[in-house]
């Protein structure tokens, strides 16, 4: 089991939007399974009241934290905000995590233990040893789907580059440069883990069971999927246009050695 000294100060970050049901029971789970780490919930002032039931929660718990943010503007932009938060206050790993239970906070020792050895450990259900348990039919298509996708068109091997459970060093947030990160919805996952392979890290997978929520609803919606289809493909597309051009100009440098030396 991972001991806090070993790898710093942990911030849990957990994106919320209409999480009521939810988000109390997380974070009961949360705390009892990494005791050692702080918690930040990132509400875009849900119409629920989620915010104030974190608020509430957090009067009673100093490791618990609750950012207020204005209004709903997707995953993405309530990570940057949550990680730019962690920075500020120099943890040393931040972890990202659903509301919802998917995201087992008992496996999380286990992603912690892989990020001794790793810059980025991604939670994974499409390696052997992790799965999705009452997922829809179309949901697990469209994952498995989007994740082939994902690794044809940039080219990395990840079996689920598009998940949401993960454990970050900070030095690797710091490494990303996020500042110029325009995803919104859930292909930010998709975007951060691109960055980290393109800056020649290593990101490692460790198997999770990914349970789907019983209360509340998924925010996942066809502008979702359409922004990742998007960006997916615009980001595979410049990727092979810099490599051609690559390849063109060290031809070229390449012919003209040759006439050089030839002359
Ligand atoms: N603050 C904020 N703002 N939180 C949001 C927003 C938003 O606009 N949209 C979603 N969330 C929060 C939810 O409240 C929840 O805690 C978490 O993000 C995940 O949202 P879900 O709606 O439960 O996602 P899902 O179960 O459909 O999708 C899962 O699979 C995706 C694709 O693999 C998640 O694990 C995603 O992280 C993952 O990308
Ligand atoms: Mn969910």
């Amino acid at each position: 089991m991972t001991e806090p000294r070993d790898l710093g100060r942990i911030l849990v970050v957990i994106p919320t939007y209409n999480e009521r049901e939810s988000l109390p029971v997380i974070l009961e789970r949360v705390r009892r399974a990494v005791p050692q780490a702080d918690v930040l919930v990132a509400d875009d002032n849900s119409p629920d009241g989620t915010g104030q039931i974190a608020d509430d929660i957090a009067a009673e718990d100093e490791h618990l934290h609750v950012m207020h943010r204005a209004g709903k503007e997707g995953l993405g932009a309530a990570y940057l905000a949550g990680f730019a938060w962690a920075l500020e206050r120099d943890f040393d790993v931040v972890v990202e995590m659903d509301a919802d239970g998917s995201h087992q906070p008992e496996q999380l020792p286990a992603l912690l233990e892989a990020l001794q050895d790793a810059d980025l450990v991604l939670g994974s259900r499409w390696v052997a040893g992790g799965g999705v348990e009452n997922w829809p039919r179309s949901r697990e298509i469209l994952s498995r789907g989007g994740n082939l996708y994902t690794r044809v068109m940039l080219g990395i091997p990840l079996r689920d580059a598009t998940g949401g459970y993960r454990a970050f060093r900070a030095s690797t947030l710091r490494r990303l440069g996020l500042d110029d990160v325009a995803s919104q919805g859930y292909c930010f996952q998709v975007d951060l883990a691109w960055r980290a392979v393109q800056r020649g890290m290593t990101v490692v997978e460790v198997p999770i069971w990914f349970v789907e929520r019983t209360k509340g609803t998924s925010k996942m919606s066809q502008r979702i999927v359409a922004e990742a289809l998007w960006r997916i493909t615009v980001w595979g597309v410049n990727e092979r246009v810099a490599r051609l051009s690559g390849r063109s100009r060290a031809r070229r440098r390449a012919i003209a050695g040759q006439q050089a030396g030839a002359q």
